[in-house]
């Protein structure tokens, strides 16, 4: 089998045609794959049939695993896989073990455009997300480039946010994100505390800059709040626009694989009273964001 790496039409993303279904590749296949995500941000595969130790083992050689913590929504004895599912106790066919409330994985998981882990200091690289049961209609996931985002800003909102950070804060939005969700324990709210991170942020492997922000940003370091906001809200705004964005239609079989450091993603949606959408995730611990120097008008010292 020839592996082919397919770029989407809009040029965003790439589809990994010819790969065993297994992932369990040879080397130099591997090398390609790799060198084709840090080209292209966000890769899919079709058609693939992965035990959770293969899907494990295909991530790792991607970079250390991060394990989500607190170990609520994890596969039984694979912890590194991340389970998405509104499947419940009632459901017959029982795809995944449960937990005490009887949940599968995590419902309404990344309802609004976000990057995987932007409220901790070390957010996660990439995540590898593999379709297991899909709704025969909706679920998508739409996906952002976020180099195209920051190359298309105004040059003056580019100089506007060179040299600043966001706030990101689960404890001021977890009401805003999660209603259907009680309050934050004063245990949760230690171990989340506010974070800071770049708003220009330079890739560590492809040197580029993206524009860095996600949904538990809530104002601008060095900025009245209220200023901040308004940025804030301006520059998702922006972000979201359909010409930056690839919609994945998720078929069962599919697994994509984006990079949490210059792409933003976002669940849409289905009817989870009907349906059943069950999805494995795993992803990759990542490294502390690292901001922009210069852009295209300015240099920063
Ligand atoms: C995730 C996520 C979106 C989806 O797993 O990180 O945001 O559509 N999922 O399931
Ligand atoms: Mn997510």
């Amino acid at each position: 089998m020839t592996l082919e790496i397919v770029p989407f039409e809009r040029g965003f993303g790439a589809e990994v045609r010819g790969i065993a279904p297994d992932l369990d590749i040879p080397d130099a296949q591997f090398r390609q794959v790799s060198d084709a995500w840090t080209r292209h941000s966000v890769l899919r595969f079709r058609g693939l049939r992965m035990s959770p130790e293969q899907h494990i083992a295909f991530s790792r050689r991607l970079g250390p695993l991060h394990i989500m913590k607190p170990l609520k929504f994890n596969l039984e004895g694979h912890p590194e896989v991340f389970v998405v599912s509104n499947a419940s106790k009632d459901d017959p066919s029982r795809p995944v073990t449960r937990n005490e409330a009887g949940e599968a994985g995590l419902r309404r998981a990344g309802e609004g455009f976000h990057t995987d882990g932007e409220d901790k200091r070390i957010p996660n690289a990439g995540s590898l997300l593999y379709a297991l049961r899909v709704p025969p209609e909706r679920g998508d996931t739409l996906f952002v480039d976020m180099y195209a985002a920051y190359e298309a800003l105004p040059e003056t909102v580019r100089q506007a946010i060179a040299g600043r950070r966001a706030r990101y804060s689960r404890i001021d939005l977890h009401g805003v994100h999660y209603p259907h969700m009680g309050p934050l324990t004063e245990e949760e709210k230690r171990d989340r505390p506010d974070v800071f991170h770049p708003l220009a942020r330079r890739h560590p492997v492809s040197g580029r800059t993206s524009l860095y922000i996600g949904r538990w940003a809530c104002d601008v370091e060095g900025l009245a709040p209220e200023e901040g906001r308004r940025l804030i809200a301006y520059l998702q705004d922006f972000a979201q626009q359909p010409r930056f964005q690839f919609r994945q239609q998720w078929q069962q079989g599919d697994a994509v694989l984006w990079d949490n450091r210059c792409t933003q993603h976002c669940a849409t949606g289905f009817d989870d009273a009907a349906y059943v959408r069950t999805m494995y995730r795993t992803t990759l611990e990542g490294d502390e964001p690292v901001m922009a120097r210069t852009t295209a008008g300015i240099s920063l010292p």
